[in-house]
């Protein structure tokens, strides 16, 4: 049997990196199709960026302060992409919107993670959102990125309850929790799996 395609990944992330790490983690479990062909960080010392060091990936810092405009930061990240070969990019705690150049560069392979059950509760602070509301349940989504903010297609979501003593810093440790499965899941499903876009909707199968 022919082995399957190993898909060449981007990672953008600004800070702590766990979620690029349960990605790594699950590539080194031979559960998902893919390799990490760089991780590129707008912050020079991102914790996660020194953590792809130390595991030996390819590992770039471009500083945002460095470039003109968005748009100039945005292409030298496609150019930092393109010379790795990748093929997907993985928003990963990447905390900067990104130019419609360079969603138009890769989309539709473009995913985020955020840690709402979307559309409610997009932007900064989402579990702080979550419990102002006062919701039951709140989890995370893994979605394609269009040029909105936390829009575009989901692709898996994952619950978690709202307990009544919980904090935003006890509520974000459970939701991390499967942030950490989700974001493997969702990445493997779109390798491995036909999927098509109608309208809003991502739906698998052929
Ligand atoms: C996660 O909560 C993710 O959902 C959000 O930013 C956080 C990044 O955490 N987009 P980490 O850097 O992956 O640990």
């Amino acid at each position: 049997m022919a082995a399957a395609r190993v898909t060449p990944i981007g990672v953008l992330l600004s800070g702590r990196g766990s979620n690029f790490l349960a990605l790594q983690a699950a590539i080194e479990r031979a559960e998902l199709p893919a390799r990490i062909a760089v991780v590129i960080s707008n912050v020079a010392d991102a914790p996660g960026l020194v953590r792809a060091r130390e595991l030996g990936l390819a590992a770039r810092a471009l500083p945002h302060g460095e470039s003109a405009s968005r748009e100039a930061h945005d292409q030298r990240m496609l150019d930092a992409l393109a010379e790795a070969g990748a093929e997907w990019v993985c928003l990963a705690g990447y905390m900067r919107l990104l130019s419609a150049r360079f969603v138009a560069g890769y989309a539709p392979r473009i995913l985020n993670i955020h840690p709402s059950l979307l559309p409610a509760f997009p932007g900064l602070h989402a579990q702080r959102q979550a419990l102002a509301a006062g919701v039951r349940v709140a989890g995370c989504t893994v979605h394609l990125v269009d040029e909105g903010l936390d829009s575009g297609p989901i692709v898996v979501q994952r619950a978690v309850p709202v307990l009544d003593d919980d904090t935003e810093e006890t509520l974000a440790a459970r939701i991390l929790v499967e942030e950490h499965r989700a974001y493997p899941e969702a990445l493997r499903r779109l390798l491995v799996e036909p999927w098509a876009i109608e309208g809003r909707r991502l739906r698998f199968g052929a």
